[in-house]
């Protein structure tokens, strides 16, 4: 019999990989190598993608290639649109692209000899239109055409939920979000797609589990419950009062805390920058000022620290992203990690499959149907 492992497999380690690490310290994230703060400010996501998929930064040519492949690829098959066309209007963004990474599962296969960096290239390409697609069919009633001359992904999302090519400062953003959440060793999305993969199930069978993980507030979905939080406020008077009330009701506060990361998360300052810069562009200073405030009164009451979801909350809020589609933006860019997760797993695959410590009853006998008790 093994041994039992912490609650939530907390400080296990289950494997390895090439892919990502956290520094031992729990101050840096490094993506096959390189700084993600680094990645952030000297690269674009495509480039990010390019490195966690084909293991290297491309070089310009390469580039250029790869961006081609991709604004190639924007399309919607028609069986698609007539789903997304179907799904309910008021249904979650996240139930929206976990339906759509499905179908097109039955409509573009993986089959033998489809190398799983083209589906990767597809996917990318197709997320932002899939879901914008839905977005605006039923909060409009327009059938929007998904081909836009944006540059790259963070712009084409913009461009299809906006209509317009967007300002700098908001592309940026974006594009850096997607470098910051592209990518995080063995959380519980990328774990589950490893899960699914060794099964030697399909790349969009695995796909479909990660974005079901995803979609919880304890992982992904924290992003879209910060905002939900920090719209309640007027004032960080207000939303100090507030906080201080929840951490007497032992509530949760989404944004805060982390699973690997015990001092600060890496990630949390570079977004934040953006969200100030956000603020300032747009006179709203007052949303950074209530979120600094919560920041200050997490540290002082419970020793946490904002990770990346808590200040992405109010930068996404500031380019006009709506809130629910937050956490499908998330989708987008570790769409790049989990492709790169499920290549690896597949290089040296073991199916997984712990085991459980029983607690339940000892064996009994089963009674006839007649004589069990009430
Ligand atoms: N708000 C309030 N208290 C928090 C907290 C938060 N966001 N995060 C952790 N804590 C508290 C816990 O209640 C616990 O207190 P206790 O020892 O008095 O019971 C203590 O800090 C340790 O937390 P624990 O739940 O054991 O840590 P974990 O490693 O299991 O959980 C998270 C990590 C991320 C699940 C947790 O911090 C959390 O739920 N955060 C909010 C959701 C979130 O932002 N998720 C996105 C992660 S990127």
């Amino acid at each position: 019999m093994g041994m039992l492992a912490a609650p939530g497999l907390a400080g296990v380690i289950v494997g390895h990989t090439a892919v990502s690490t956290v520094e031992e310290s729990g101050d840096g994230l490094f993506y096959r190598g390189y700084d993600v703060a680094e990645l952030a400010r000297e690269t674009s996501f495509e480039e990010v993608a390019h490195l966690l998929i084909y293991h290297e930064l491309p070089r310009a040519e390469r580039l250029a290639q790869y961006h081609m492949q991709l604004t190639g690829q924007r399309g919607l098959p028609d069986p698609l649109k007539s789903i997304l066309e179907q799904l309910p209007r008021d249904a979650h963004p996240m139930d929206v692209v976990r339906t759509a990474v499905s179908a097109l599962g039955c409509i573009e296969p993986e089959t033998s000899g489809r190398e799983v960096q083209s589906i990767a290239a597809r996917l990318l390409a197709i997320l932002p239109s899939m879901l914008l697609y839905w977005h605006h069919f039923h909060g409009r009633g327009v059938r929007i055409q998904t081909d836009t001359e944006a540059p790259d992904i963070a712009s084409h999302f913009l461009c299809l939920l906006h209509g317009r090519l967007p300002q700098e400062l908001s592309r940026k953003t974006v594009d850096a979000s997607l470098i910051l959440y592209a990518e995080h060793e063995f959380n519980a999305s990328t774990f589950n797609a490893r899960v699914t993969t060794s099964t030697l199930s399909d790349v969009y069978s695995a796909l479909t589990s990660a974005i079901g993980t995803l979609r919880g507030p304890l992982h992904g979905g924290a992003n879209e419950a910060a905002m939900e939080l920090l719209a309640e406020f007027s004032s960080p008077d207000e939303a100090e009062r507030e906080i201080m009330r929840c951490l007497r009701g032992k509530r949760l506060i989404m944004g805060f805390g982390h699973r690997v990361y015990k001092r600060r998360d890496p990630r949390s300052d570079i977004i934040k920058d953006y969200a100030r810069r956000l603020a300032e562009a747009n006179g709203r200073q007052d949303l950074f000022a209530i979120s600094e405030r919560i920041e200050h009164v997490m540290r002082r009451e419970k020793g946490l620290f904002p990770n990346l979801d808590f200040y992405s909350a109010s930068a996404y809020h500031l380019c006009g992203i709506p809130t629910s589609l937050f956490t499908p933006l998330f989708v987008v860019s570790r769409m790049s990690g989990w492709i790169a997760h499920i290549m690896e797993q597949r290089r040296d695959n073991k199916l997984i499959r712990p085991l459980a410590e029983y607690r339940g009853p000892p064996p009994r006998p089963v009674m006839p149907l007649r004589e069990r008790s009430p």
